[in-house]
């Protein structure tokens, strides 16, 4: 009769000593999720930089019909306010604004609705 209550105890002494002996398995602090999260928004922000540069910096870069400047703090302002998620939205499905029209993705329909949304964290980083 001993040996059915002997295995069950020699069972978990060998279970907390495997935990003790794995610190390394611990969750990840937040500090590395964190970097972790900057890394990854630097990455979208880097493939949107290529994004602009060969799909909106025609129009954008010279802000011809008004097109908002990159960075532009002023021409930004009231588009910002609804939210960025607005803004997405409408590069995507394009819109006629008051001083010109923004056409769907930039008129480059094999762009992706994430990389439409990169390029725009691109052009809206540097407000932050
Ligand atoms: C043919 C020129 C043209 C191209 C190419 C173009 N845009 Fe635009 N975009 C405009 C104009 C003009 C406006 C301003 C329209 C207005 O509000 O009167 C605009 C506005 C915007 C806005 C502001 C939206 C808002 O809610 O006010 C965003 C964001 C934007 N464009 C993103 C992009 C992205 C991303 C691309 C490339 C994928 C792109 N645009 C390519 C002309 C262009």
């Amino acid at each position: 009769m001993t040996t059915k209550l002997f295995v069950p105890a020699f069972l978990i002494v060998g279970l907390i000593s495997l935990g003790a002996c794995n610190p390394e398995k611990l969750p990840p602090s937040d500090e590395a999720l964190e970097s972790k999260a900057e890394a990854l928004a630097e990455q979208k922000i880097e493939e949107g930089k290529k994004i602009y540069e060969s799909n909106c910096a025609g129009c954008h870069d010279s802000g011809v019909s008004g097109a908002p400047k990159p960075g532009d703090k002023e021409a930004w302002r009231e588009r910002i306010a609804p939210g960025v998620a607005t803004m997405v939205k409408r590069s995507i499905e394009g819109y006629a604004g008051k001083t010109g029209v923004m056409p769907p993705k930039g008129g480059n329909d094999t762009l992706t609705d994430q990389e439409v949304a990169n390029a725009v964290d691109f052009m809206t980083v540097k407000l932050k």
